[in-house]
């Protein structure tokens, strides 16, 4: 944790007031809804702690009804560590590199944010050494129709699969790179600057495990996403391709899964160490904006 982060949890918890908040497990036991809480106010050292408790619980939790600035994210998502800031600067919010602008809007024909983000199932950042302890995504424009955001429980995908599937993971490394889909997502629409020798050089592949034992619950996950993982690392490469493929497809089996249907001001908190998640998309004449922050987070083991 850098120094900033930690003067702030200090001045934060010296003397801010409980606040009285419920935290419910959404229907389908995946996820939690918190309501009464304004994460713009400093929170307590015991309000801080029933939060992470929640989100370490329930792996995604939703903050209803959040009217906070993006410093106000920032400063709350600095509670949990180090903000990661983006490869694509082009879509940092003017003023606030640790805030990703997701959204499908143009302006003067111009891109504002990252249209396709989440396109594919992906856990975030898992293409670095350090992959992603969790992201904070805030909604400030939603569309009519559409939108959703699925999240889907590692957890579960690990504890239910099938014997062959264990069998051939056991003690494997995967590859994850942040260029795995970045070509097809080029061709698919018009969202992705070509990267610069700089971008490049910040996003090389990496090696994890494909089950990693979360670092603070000690539960066991699978940890490969189409979106990011390439290749099974020592397998012959058709036998990692299907191998993948069926990994990929049983992590998204729909009982494993919580969709996030967003509503005006929500902001979403959820564990990379726990969940993918995918963008479902919207119509793309209806504008849809939202700033994510990203927490950066440990070795994978
Ligand atoms: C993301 O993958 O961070 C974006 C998810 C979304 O836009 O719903």
């Amino acid at each position: 944790m850098s120094v900033a982060s930690n003067a702030l949890r200090r001045d934060e918890t010296a003397g801010a007031p409980p606040q009285d908040f419920d935290i419910r497990p959404l229907p389908g036991g995946i996820g939690a809804e918190i309501t009464g809480i304004d994460l713009g106010l400093p929170l307590s050292a015991g309000d801080f702690a029933r939060v992470r408790r929640a989100h370490l619980d329930h792996h995604v939790v939703v903050f209803r009804d959040q009217r906070i600035t993006p410093q106000q994210h920032i400063d709350f998502s600095r509670r949990f560590g180090r903000l990661m800031i983006h490869v694509l600067h082009q879509f940092h919010l003017p003023g606030h590199p640790e805030i990703l602008i997701v959204s499908n809007i143009l302006e003067d024909g111009k891109p504002i944010g990252l249209g396709d983000a989440g396109k594919y199932w992906h856990s975030d950042i898992s293409y670095k050494p350090l992959p992603s302890l969790g992201s904070l995504l805030h909604a400030q424009e939603l569309p009519a129709e559409g939108g959703d955001t699925l999240f889907a429980d590692m957890h579960l995908a690990y504890d239910t699969l099938p014997a062959h599937l264990r069998r051939a993971i056991e003690g494997r490394r995967a590859v994850h790179s942040y260029l795995a889909k970045y070509g097809q997502l080029q061709q698919e629409g018009n969202w992705r600057p070509n990267l610069s020798a700089e971008q490049l050089a910040q996003v090389r592949e990496v090696v994890h495990p494909v089950v990693r034992t979360h670092p603070e619950t000690r539960r066991q996950a699978l940890f490969v996403s189409e979106g990011f993982t390439t290749r099974i690392e020592g397998m012959p490469a058709d036998e990692s391709r299907a191998i993948l493929d069926e990994l990929f497809a049983h992590s998204i089996r729909p009982e494993h899964i919580y969709r996030h249907a967003w509503r005006a001001h929500d902001l979403v908190f959820w564990d990379n160490r726990s969940l993918i998640h995918l963008a479902a998309g919207c119509p793309p004449h209806l504008r849809r904006k939202l700033y994510r922050t990203t927490i950066e987070g440990d070795t994978p083991f």
